[in-house]
């Protein structure tokens, strides 16, 4: 019988987390021979909230949920977590910017930062969704003295699954014949969606799109979906966010299946100039199980190059504002 694998959900009540534990215990996030125990944490204020969604979810008698823990302790609820995923925080309202929220939700991430490298296994995998969820890892990851930093991760296979929706509506093709759309830097609107190196159905996406629709609209919608959302719902995006996780920790654990490339934000090596230890979304190939490495040595076009200076910079700005969190 395969272990259980330890799951910390935070936020677990919130629109996000509503969409996101059920997937979790059906095995959609880590493959159906795998089972979960789910460790949900709220504030003491939504506990209640979240043991209503721990009685669901033993309703639904998922056959591989091995067990739901509720607390707002995060030292009990990241205990032994093998898998930590970072959802509780305030969301943004209409008018605002994500980078507005830095001041309210980073100090979360310094607590849980810390209680993650106390009470989580050794060798936790953490995403980080809340936002803004490059600079919330940053303040998670420099907590860490027992993890490795390259544990720590923030979401932007959100972005990636827009774009390659956005693909796939214009060029009337299944999302899976898309591969390699990737996103750099921020999950922000400076973030730089590259089709360069993506394909549809094999061949490149300028040659299976209208250049003009690629050039005007193409990337404007991708960067700015989220405030769209927000405007059309009149709240954030949250089963999309959720679906976004549940496919960043699939793929990390149990690859993409074709080598293609995942678009992650994580740790900087130092590649492509962005300053090393910034959280910024590269192309990333799945090695083995919890295995990554940043493809390096990928080609850039000139805009894209010179795009890339806007979202390192609004990280290292974005780095300093929180600077006394790391
Ligand atoms: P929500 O308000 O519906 O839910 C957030 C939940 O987190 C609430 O239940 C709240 O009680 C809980 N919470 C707050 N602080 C907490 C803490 N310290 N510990 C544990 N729980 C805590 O919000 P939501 O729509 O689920 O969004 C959550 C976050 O995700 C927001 O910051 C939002 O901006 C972000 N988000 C990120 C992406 C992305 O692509 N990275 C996409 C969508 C939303
Ligand atoms: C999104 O991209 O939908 C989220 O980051 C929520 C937001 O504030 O835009």
């Amino acid at each position: 019988m395969t272990q259980p694998l330890r799951v910390a959900v935070t936020g677990a009540a919130g629109q996000i987390g509503y969409s996101l534990v059920f997937r979790i215990a059906s095995g959609e996030m880590l493959g159906p021979d795998q089972p979960v125990i789910l460790q949900l944490l709220e504030l003491p204020v939504a506990v209640d909230a979240a043991r209503g969604v721990a009685m669901e979810l033993t309703d639904c008698a998922f056959p591989l949920l091995a067990g739901v823990e509720v607390t707002s302790d995060p030292n009990e609820g990241f205990k032994d977590a093998d898998v930590v995923m970072l959802v509780g925080s305030k969301p943004r309202g209409p008018g605002m910017l994500r980078s507005d929220l830095i001041r309210e939700n980073g100090p979360i991430f310094v607590g849980q930062g810390k209680a993650i490298d106390a009470h989580a296994s050794a060798d936790a995998k953490v995403i980080v969704v809340g936002n803004p969820c490059n600079t919330n890892c940053l303040i998670a990851a420099a907590q860490a003295t027992r993890i490795p930093k390259k544990n720590f991760t923030a979401m932007t296979r959100l972005d990636q699954n827009r774009a390659v929706g956005q693909l796939s509506e214009k060029a009337q093709v299944a999302a899976a014949e898309i591969s390699n759309m990737l996103i750099w830097g921020n999950h922000s609107p400076t973030m730089v969606p590259d089709t360069n190196h993506a394909t549809i159905s094999g061949a490149s996406v300028g040659s299976a799109v209208d250049a003009g629709w690629l050039a005007d609209e193409f990337d404007g919608t991708v960067r700015t979906r989220g405030k769209a959302i927000i405007n059309a719902r009149g709240k954030s995006s949250a089963a999309s966010a959720a679906s976004a996780a549940i496919d960043h920790i699939h793929d990390w654990f149990l690859g993409t299946g074709d080598n293609s490339y995942v678009s992650m934000a994580v740790p900087s090596n130092g590649a492509y100039g962005v300053p090393e230890g910034l959280i910024f979304s590269f192309p990333c190939r799945v090695t083995g199980p919890w295995e990554y490495e940043i493809v390096e040595g990928l080609e850039l076009s000139a805009a894209v190059q010179e795009r890339l200076q806007a979202t390192i910079d609004e990280l290292v700005e974005e780095r300093a504002t929180v600077q006394e969190m790391l």
